[in-house]
Order: structure tokens, then sequence, then C-alpha cells
């Protein structure tokens, strides 16, 4: 599983899954995780969810963030539940 964040514009949010682009406008509430999109949007059941707090790290993912003050990509691993 990984994850890639592109550039955010107003209402919509841009990101890559496996490769496949996702773009997300309102459609979803807020508090919607990227562990629950992964797992009840794109039925991508692999990423597993236990504790839906950030304790026990089942639901970690790869993701990649485009850091816009050193204009690099940087790589991370994030508690998919927690990561909204
Ligand atoms: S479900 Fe426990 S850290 Fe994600």
């Amino acid at each position: 599983m990984s994850c890639k964040t592109e550039k955010i514009e107003t209402n919509e949010i841009s990101f890559y899954v496996n490769g496949k682009l996702q773009k997300i406008k309102d459609e979803y509430p807020l508090y919607t995780s990227l562990g629950s999109y992964i797992r009840n949007v794109l039925k991508l059941t692999g990423t597993k969810v236990y504790c839906h707090e950030g304790g026990c790290g089942c639901c970690v993912v790869h993701a990649t963030e485009f850091d816009s003050t050193t204009n690099q990509y940087k790589e991370l691993s994030v508690n998919s539940v927690i990561f909204t």
C-alpha cells in the first residue's frame, strides 16, 4: 500500500493510492480517515484496523507527502485511522 499526496485545491484533495489518482471534493464527511476511505470506498481490505486510536499500528500505510517548505517529497509511515 502506498499513498502520495498532491496539491490541495479549495474543497478538493487529490492523492494516489497504489498509483491510481483519487479526487475527493465534498462527498465524504470531513472526519473520514484515510483508513476508512481505503477500506470502505476502495474496498482494499488488506489494510487492517483494530484500535481506531493510533496505538496498535496495524493500520499503518506508506505515504509520500510533498513538503512545500523544502520543495521535496518526503516518505512517511502513517496510522491511516488517524490520518484525515
Ligand atoms: S488501528 Fe490501531 S493504530 Fe491504527
